[in-house]
């Protein structure tokens, strides 16, 4: 599997001069309580808007932030993360709610001059941006001179803001989407290293094709979270009142015989009685029994394993936590197995991990600095290491 870009954030910036670029950012930040909790996403963007700022480049951003699904919620509206944007930039951002073909934007786009920030309302406002409609991908096209895609996280998403302007305007990464690239690339290079993957999560039905994908290419596939529950039940363990996918167990079955001795699952769980919700018990898989139980982390002798099994590797992919780490002490299944790769954390070891609920699991291990990379993509880093072709990558590559 090759995952290249043929072009590079640099070659963009001989552009910029006195000239606008349009850049896709992605201010989808998770928000808890009204309130963004984590600010990685809009950080990490800063050097490339920063660099176009440097080169007097007038800057139009788009983003979107949840899914709005082409209505106009003022819930979901990108004004309120205009101070925080300000603050980490340095500079003054105009905001823009005009009707995108109205006249009105057409005069304030006129009136920017160099160094300009220009911040469009939340693109799903329009239907036409998910539905990449020629016209509307036409129209954005036409606000600006470049275009520039700063955002990974949205690159499995065939729409008008990342795939559609780019068929009408000179089109690049930004500089966090080539160091995407160029950290998700390296676990497919070398097929003689050692790789192991770990899965968590809740759902095996959003990861199907993805253990499928990596059960051909790693050396082995660590199975934690919910997920593991309905891998468990297909060989008749009796996971009692635990999420699982009873429709899928079929599918896991098959894949534990496709792949056996690939795919490793929990040996152990730490389990919950419904009735009594303080209770916590760690009991080996094969004697679970009785409908009371609720599996809510892997156990210890599992995490000693999937522990020893990294320790063995050189490439480690993390995708998803293996307990239900949000509430204390479930997290320490993924926590214990984490604090690997402060130990292995040397020129030899190279982990990765991304994808939904990941960033906040490794973060709230407290080892999340010791990652070789953590990418900022959720379904779009799942897309990529399930083997997927990503239109906002083959667009830029064209
Ligand atoms: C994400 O949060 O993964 C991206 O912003 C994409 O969002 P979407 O799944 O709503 O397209």
């Amino acid at each position: 599997m090759m995952i290249n870009l043929r072009k590079s954030f640099l070659d963009s910036l001989e552009f910029v001069n006195n000239k606008t670029a349009i850049l896709r950012i992605d201010l989808n930040l998770p928000i808890v309580d009204g309130k963004v909790s984590d600010f990685t996403r809009m950080d990490k963007i800063l050097p490339t808007i920063k660099g176009i700022l440097d080169r007097n480049g007038k800057i139009i951003i788009i983003s979107h932030l949840g899914r709005p699904k082409g209505i106009n919620n003022k819930e979901l509206s990108l004004k309120p993360l205009i101070p925080f944007l300000e603050e980490k930039i340095g500079s003054n951002i105009t905001f823009c709610n005009e009707d995108i073909f109205g006249k009105k934007i057409e005069r304030l786009i006129k009136k920017m001059i160099p160094k300009d920030i220009l911040l469009l309302e939340n693109i799903r406002f329009y239907h036409q941006e998910e539905e990449n409609d020629l016209s509307f991908s036409k129209r954005l096209a036409s606000f600006g001179d470049i275009f520039i895609n700063e955002s990974f996280s949205t690159s499995h998403r065939n729409h008008s803001s990342i795939s559609g302007i780019g068929t009408f305007l000179p089109s690049f990464p930004g500089s966090l989407f080539e160091f995407e690239i160029k950290n998700l690339s390296k676990i497919f290079r070398d097929s003689n290293r050692k790789t192991i993957a770990v899965l968590g999560g809740a759902k095996v039905s959003t990861k199907l094709n993805l253990i499928n994908n990596l059960a051909k290419k790693f050396d082995k596939i660590l199975i934690g979270g919910a997920m593991a529950n309905t891998f468990l039940a297909s060989l008749g363990i009796d996971v009692g009142n635990s999420m699982k996918e009873s429709k899928l167990e079929q599918d896991a079955k098959q894949l534990l015989n496709d792949f056996k001795g690939k795919i490793i699952i929990p040996d152990d769980v730490i389990v919950v009685n419904s009735e009594k919700p303080d209770s916590n018990l760690t009991i080996n898989v094969d004697s679970l029994s009785g409908p009371e139980n609720v599996i809510m982390d892997i156990g210890p002798k599992t995490r000693k394993n999937f522990y020893n099994i990294i320790s063995k590797s050189e490439i480690l992919l993390w995708n998803g936590p293996l307990g239900f780490f949000e509430k204390i002490p479930f997290d320490n299944g993924s926590n214990y197995v984490a604090s690997i790769v402060k130990v292995m954390h040397s020129k030899k070891f190279f982990s990765v991990a991304g994808g939904g609920d990941t960033i906040s699991c490794i973060k709230n291990s407290g080892f999340y600095e010791f990652f070789s990379f953590i990418s900022t993509g959720g379904g779009a880093f799942l897309e990529l290491i399930e083997g997927k072709n990503l239109p906002g990558i083959e667009i830029l590559n064209k």
